[in-house]
């Protein structure tokens, strides 16, 4: 591994490459005592909702801590920080002020603020279901974005629809915790409303340079039967397509827009709304085959028996902790894809997340893992795919949602008793790659 990084150095970025990390607020800022409760706080104070029962009530305690974690950023030497504000807090009282305070922060140490709007913490009296709370999702980013937009160096208006749609509404392993399987739709299409509303409510503020953060994944299907590549080109158009598509070009894939409520033609002029560039948050690939009938548990989740797909194992690779099989060619494929997909559609990418768990502080499995990755990113733009920017998930091990303080993401170690932070040997490899890069 270390000789192979001393015989075969990383390549150089093109100048002005953006390196960040990435975190979101429920996971880290703990303070729950001062915010409005928002889903996940109802959620994980359900029994069995969380696998080790805990909740992000304390978390890291970003929100009393966060110059240690400004000076972990400055130390690690990267351009920008992608944090999430939490639309809870900012309803709370002096909730505005705590994002004031940090944006100065990361400005005074010289690390740009890239703010995400919304990361999966609703406020409990809002529904994705309602079509109105596309509206309040406006109104919100108007306030954060008066505030803040002197500032801000980029706007992400969403995160990961899809994980949101599927993992809170479709499978209930999220909060909400709703089990609606196909009925869960019309949540895709408020979200997408919203980051279109977003889109405008940010530009009407006189804030520019806006994404969003879709997960996306190449689907390889299990085998080259015709029942196999049928379920995997449906996977890949519920997963991927289903929330590029409106974007990018104002369509929804094939028989996807009847199933969505309202004036569907007209909300998507709304979601096509220009962006600046297009964030995409990867992971790995998905292998999926056709329907066996039975229930799948497959990377902690467990897929009903009536889906029309199913999820299978890639064989022959190393996995992380969690079990996602470690494929750093398919981020390749990935963006070549999307390329010859979406052709001059396809506003500049950023690699809004990027990552693994793995226990331990001298991850030398993480370092492979991003090694790999940002290779594979290189390759990527030498075949001419216009990316200008990459960020690891995550920061700081955090609140993993439903796996509780089980997966460890972070860069940098938190002891959770005494919320101690220790940089991990994969800190220091990316500083220095950082440095070897200017
Ligand atoms: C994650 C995706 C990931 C996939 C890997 C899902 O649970 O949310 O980001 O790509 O697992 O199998
Ligand atoms: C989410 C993060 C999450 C990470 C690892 C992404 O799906 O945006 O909040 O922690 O993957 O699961």
């Amino acid at each position: 591994m270390i000789r192979r990084m001393v015989t075969n150095p990383m390549p150089q970025f093109p100048a002005g490459f953006l390196w960040g990390v990435s975190t979101s607020a429920h996971q880290i800022e703990g303070a729950a005592d001062v915010r409005e409760p928002s889903v996940w706080d109802v959620f994980t104070a359900e029994p069995g909702r969380v696998k080790d029962g805990s909740t992000a009530a304390v978390a890291c305690d970003s929100y009393h801590r966060y110059h240690e974690d400004v000076a972990l950023l400055a130390g690690l030497g990267v351009d920008a920080y992608r944090f999430s504000v939490s639309w809870p807090r900012v309803d709370s009282p002096g909730g505005l002020d705590f994002y004031d305070r940090l944006v100065d922060a990361l400005c005074a140490a010289g690390v740009r603020p890239v703010v995400t709007l919304f990361h999966w913490d609703l406020p409990v009296a809002l529904d994705w279901l309602e079509r109105d709370t596309a509206s309040r999702f406006a109104d919100h980013v108007s306030v954060v974005a008066e505030r803040l937009g002197d500032r801000v160096a980029k706007w992400i208006t969403l995160n990961e629809p899809a994980e949101h749609t599927l993992l809170g509404h479709a499978l209930g392993v999220h909060a909400p915790g709703r089990r609606l399987m196909f009925d869960a739709l019309p949540v895709a299409h408020h979200q997408l409303l919203a980051h279109g509303l977003a889109v405008r409510a940010l530009r009407a503020a006189g804030a520019g340079d806006i994404g969003i953060a879709n997960s996306h994944g190449p689907t390889w299907a299990a085998s080259e039967k015709p029942e196999d590549r049928e379920a995997a080109e449906f996977y890949d158009l519920l997963l991927n397509r289903l929330f590029s598509d409106p974007v990018l070009i104002g369509r929804y894939p094939e028989g996807i827009g009847e199933l969505m409520p309202g004036d569907v033609e007209a909300d998507l002029k709304v979601i096509a709304e220009p962006i600046d560039w297009y964030g995409i948050n990867y992971y790995a690939p998905t292998r999926v085959g056709a329907p066996q009938g039975a229930e799948i548990e497959f990377g902690g989740l467990s897929f009903p028996a009536e889906l029309p797909f199913t999820v299978r194992e890639i064989e022959d690779r190393p996995v992380t902790d969690f079990g996602w099989p470690v494929v750093p060619e398919a981020l390749t494929e990935l963006l070549t894809g999307f390329a010859g997909r979406y052709c001059d559609r396809l506003p500049p990418v950023l690699i809004t997340e990027n990552g693994c768990s793995y226990e331990g502080v001298d991850d030398q499995e993480r370092i492979a893992y991003l090694d790999g990755h940002i290779r594979a990113l290189h390759r990527a733009v030498e075949a001419g795919v216009d990316v200008r920017g990459y960020f690891v998930w995550s920061l700081l091990d955090n609140f993993e949602w439903a796996e509780g303080y089980a997966r460890r993401f972070g860069l940098v170690h938190t002891d959770f008793e005494t919320l101690e932070r220790t940089p991990k040997a994969s800190y220091t490899w990316l500083r220095d790659l950082l440095r070897a890069q200017r």
